[in-house]
C-alpha cells in the first residue's frame, strides 16, 4: 500500500437512488414508502424555469413534514451557472437542513465549483448551529467535469459520491446516442469473415471509458461511484444489463428515474447469497492459512491470497450494511 491513506466517505447504502422532480409533490409520499436507499428531490433539469420557486418550497415542506424513514435524502440544486443555485442552497439548507443528508451538484466542472458550494453550506450550517454535516454528491456529466474528475473528487471533505450523468455527458461530448444510458449499434466491430463469408457484429459499451475513469477517481478518494439514469423504464432487461456492467466496473449503485427501476437496482447492486457465502469461506480459509504461516492457499481449485481477503471483506461488509 501507498503511505497515503484514503479516507472513506461515510458508509451509506446507495444501491438505488430515485430521482423525483420537486415540482411533482404528489410523488413524494410513494417515494418515502419505497425500498429505495437514496432519494434526490430535483430542482434542476426535471423542473421548468417557471416552476423552480414552487418546487423549492415543495421540497422544503416535504423534507420537514414527510416521514422519510431511514432513507438518505438529497436535493439536486441548479447548476452554478444559473441564478437559481444560490437560493436553492440558502433556502433549502436554512429551512430544511436538519433532514437533508446530501446535496447533489449537477454539471460540476472544476474543484473550485465544489469549493464555492462548500463555502456556502459551511456558513449556513454554522449560522444555524447544525451539528450534522451535509455531504456532497457530484454528477460528472460534462467534458470539463470528466477532465477534472480527480480534482473534483478530492475537493471537499463533504464529498461522498460521484455519479455518471450519461445524458448530459452525451450532450457535452456530442456523443451519438438515442436512448439515455443505452448503447449505439454503431459502436461496434465486425469480426473477420468466416469461411462462408459471414461476419458478426460485436456491440461495444460506448460508456466504458467514462464510467471506468469516474470509478477510479471516486475510489482513489474514498467515494462511492454511482451509475446514472437509464431512460427506457419499460426495458427492465436493458436496465439490468446497464446496471450489471456498472457493478462489474466497481459502481455500487444506479439511479432510478422510475419507481419500477428501484428493485432492479437493489437486486443488481446487492451481493448474492452465494457470493457472500463464498466470501466467508475465503476469509475462513485465509485465517487458517495465516495460522499455518502461509500467505496463499487454494480454495475450490483456485488460488486465494491477501488480495482475495480484501475483496471478500468488502462483500461481507456490504452484506452487513444491507441487512442493517
Ligand atoms: C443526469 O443528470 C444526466 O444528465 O444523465
Ligand atoms: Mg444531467
Amino acid at each position: 500500500m501507498s503511505f497515503h491513506a484514503i479516507e472513506q466517505a461515510p458508509g451509506r447504502l446507495n444501491r438505488s437512488e430515485l430521482a423525483i422532480p420537486g415540482s411533482q409533490p404528489q410523488m413524494f409520499e410513494k417515494a418515502a414508502k419505497s425500498d429505495v436507499d437514496v432519494i434526490f428531490l430535483d430542482l434542476e433539469d426535471a423542473v421548468a424555469p417557471d416552476e423552480k420557486e414552487q418546487a423549492r418550497k415543495n421540497i422544503i415542506q416535504a423534507l420537514n413534514d414527510i416521514d422519510w424513514g431511514n432513507k438518505s435524502m438529497s436535493v439536486r440544486i441548479n447548476g452554478l451557472d444559473t441564478h437559481y443555485m444560490y437560493r436553492d442552497v440558502v433556502d433549502v439548507v436554512e429551512q430544511a437542513g436538519e433532514r437533508l443528508d446530501l446535496i447533489m451538484i449537477p454539471k460540476v466542472g472544476t474543484a473550485a465549483d465544489v469549493y464555492a458550494v462548500d463555502m456556502m453550506v459551511t456558513q449556513i450550517e454554522d449560522a444555524k448551529g447544525y451539528s450534522k454535516r451535509i455531504g456532497f454528491e457530484h454528477i460528472i456529466e460534462t467534458a470539463l467535469g470528466m477532465q477534472n474528475v480527480s480534482e473534483i473528487a478530492a475537493a471537499s471533505k463533504r464529498n461522498e459520491s460521484l455519479h455518471f450523468g450519461v445524458a448530459d455527458y452525451a450532450a457535452s461530448t456530442r456523443a451519438r446516442t438515442t436512448i439515455i444510458g443505452g448503447v449505439n449499434q454503431d459502436y461496434s466491430v465486425l469480426t473477420d469473415p468466416a469461411e462462408d463469408g459471414s461476419r458478426d457484429v460485436h456491440w461495444g459499451d460506448m460508456w466504458h471509458y467514462a464510467l471506468a475513469r469516474m470509478v477510479v477517481a471516486a475510489r482513489a478518494n474514498g467515494l462511492r461511484p454511482i451509475d446514472g439514469p437509464f431512460g427506457d423504464f419499460q426495458d427492465a432487461d436493458g436496465y439490468r444489463a446497464a446496471a450489471k456492467r456498472a457493478a462489474v466496473l466497481g459502481c455500487e449503485g444506479k439511479w432510478a428515474i422510475h419507481p419500477s427501476q428501484i428493485a432492479l437496482a437493489n437486486e443488481v447492486m446487492s451481493p448474492s447469497e452465494a457470493e457472500v457465502t463464498k466470501a466467508k469461506r475465503i476469509l475462513e480459509a485465509m485465517a487458517e492459512a495465516e495460522a499455518a504461516g502461509k500467505g496463499a492457499v487454494s480454495l475450490d481449485g483456485r488460488l486465494i491470497d491477501y488480495a482475495s481477503i480484501r475483496q471478500a471483506e468488502v462483500l461481507v461488509e456490504k452484506a452487513k450494511q444491507i441487512s442493517g
